[in-house]
């Protein structure tokens, strides 16, 4: 199918505008058709959008043909009290995903919702409207995790997530992973390597099949910001990650990634536009993006891959241990090289310049990977890991330099990626332990992916403006803002290889606005 008529499809079939009658039949479900659950996310003061996705086990008998899908919305968890409702049209060539966005909704609102095909009715989801950017909001409470390797573990962590009353998630990267599946203790992903668009949608209705994940998509409004995995293990912009493929197959396989992300992600068709209106393979999917939560926070939402330039020195993860010697590779503090692109950078010094204006008393990052420098070395032979921002030195200064501009309050960097629990100050420069701290940072541990083998504490000595650092647990972190604190727990499962697994706390830490020092318990 071309892109245009791709493109048409998706804009026809995102919110209350469907396909004439003639155009679809009652289609015969062979399953539930509301297996794979429902999500809610891109929430702003007055919009949320609604997404579910038929199951392929439905579909068997469907020939293909667009299915009719109802939705309501409502402030009761019954439906008595609606607020909207509508139908849409799930079609084939969007892996029959539906995505509504439903505006001029009340500010700092509680909704549930629910969709229906056939004699199917899916799962309730709550989901929330944001306060009015001008609002004094008094809490924010969110969860920030990553990195959910089928094959090493149970997804257990969401089922824990669910009683800490949160407003949102903030998913970081690692969603799926494209691995064939060999070699588990655990339990093993059917397929072999994911490379295709049906490839990229069975994985990712295998991952939604978790019970808790789809529990914790129905509680409250997820945020996203992908990693590598999604695609392709250390993938760059357009170049090819561990496998090697050449340039164009692996355009084509960027873009089927894509197209599969926004399928099963609760995203808005703005997502995908770009994507589709630019030429073909290497089109953009627009990730980025801004909210606000009232005056309390603004959370920024950055794009470490699609616009990376390739690593340098050594290929990302593959030869040399992905591991770099700054003082043997000049490249690696190049300025001219950028990881989240020059204009994404653009974007969010802007944006970070407009957030001083309103006066926000949070400024949070949501973004893919640890940012402080992590020395694996010694000070005579310093290790740097070049896939992440030790491989983008300079990058690094200008997005240090940039939460730095006049009035831009209480920088808090959330991330993912690296498996490990990271805690630790952003410095204006990392090379002077006495340099400012300009905010601090919380790197989370994963929902399930094995940690790397490494003396965690020995590294931690090394680099002394991270105050902590666990690579024993799999779980996630809840950060709780008000206007006079903010606190962060680490919390971590007994065992990930248990279906059944207990969580602890493993440490928290507080913040005081206009304080960027770490203070632990
Ligand atoms: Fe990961």
């Amino acid at each position: 199918m071309d892109r245009r008529h791709l493109l048409q499809l998706a804009a026809s079939t995102a919110g209350t505008l469907w396909l004439p009658r003639s155009a679809w039949s009652q289609v015969r479900f062979t399953d539930d058709p509301f297996g794979l659950g429902v999500a809610s996310g891109a929430p702003t003061h007055d919009t949320v959008l609604l997404w579910t996705r038929l199951a392929p086990a439905a579909m068997v008998d469907s020939g293909g043909k667009p299915v009719t899908v109802q939705w309501q919305l409502a402030d009761d968890v019954n439906f008595r009290q609606g607020v909207r409702s509508g139908q849409t049209t799930a079609v084939a060539e969007l892996g029959y995903s539906v995505h509504v966005e439903v505006p001029a909704l009340a500010p700092d609102r509680w909704y549930h919702y629910r969709f229906m095909a056939g004699d199917a009715v899916s799962a309730v989801g709550r989901t929330r409207t944001f306060p009015l950017p001008s609002a004094p909001a008094q809490r924010l409470r969110l969860a920030y995790a990553s990195c959910q390797r089928w094959e090493d573990g149970y997804f257990s962590a969401w089922r824990h997530m669910q009683v800490e009353h949160l407003d949102v998630v903030l998913f970081l990267g690692d969603y799926l992973y494209e691995y064939p599946g060999t070699g588990s203790k655990v339990r093993v992903p059917p397929g072999g390597w994911v490379l295709t668009l049906d490839d990229y949608r069975a994985r990712y209705a295998l991952y939604k099949s978790d019970a808790g994940l789809q529990a914790m998509h129905a509680a409250c409004p997820w945020l996203l910001a992908w990693d590598d995995h999604e695609v392709e293990n250390d993938y760059a912009g357009l170049q090819a990650g561990s496998s090697g493929l050449d340039a164009v197959t692996f355009a084509r396989r960027r873009a089927a990634a894509y197209q599969a992300y926004y399928e099963n992600m609760p995203l808005p068709l703005s997502a995908l536009t770009r994507a589709l209106q630019g030429l073909g393979e290497g089109a953009e999917m627009r990730l980025y993006g801004q909210l606000s939560f009232g005056r309390l926070a603004q959370l920024y939402l950055l794009d470490g891959r699609q616009y990376k330039d390739p690593q340098v020195c050594t290929k990302g993860g593959k030869q040399g241990g992905g591991t770099l010697d700054p003082t043997r590779c000049a490249a690696w503090n190049d300025p001219a090289r950028s990881f989240l692109g020059m204009a994404q950078e653009r974007w969010l010094a802007q944006s970070l310049a407009g957030a001083a204006q309103r006066q926000t008393t949070w400024n949070v990052l949501g973004q893919s990977t640890l940012l402080g420098t992590r020395n694996f070395g010694t000070a005579q032979a310093p290790r740097l890991w070049n896939d992440g921002w030790d491989g983008y030195g300079a990058a690094r200064q200008r997005l240090v330099q940039a939460l730095q501009q006049p009035g831009v309050a209480n920088p808090v960097v959330l991330g993912g990626d690296v498996h490990e629990n990271w805690v630790g100050h952003v410095k204006a420069d990392y090379a002077r332990a006495d340099s400012a701290n300009v905010g601090v940072e919380f790197c989370g541990t994963s929902i399930t992916s094995h940690a790397g083998k490494g003396d965690t504490a020995a590294v931690l000595a090394q680099n002394p403006h991270f105050v902590f650092a666990d690579s024993a647990h799999r779980g996630y972190g809840v950060v709780e803002f008000t206007p006079t604190q903010l606190t962060t727990t680490l919390r971590g499962l007994t065992d990930v290889t248990q279906a059944d697994s207990g969580i602890q706390t493993l440490a928290r830490f507080t913040v005081l606005p206009g304080r960027p020092v770490l203070e632990q318990g």
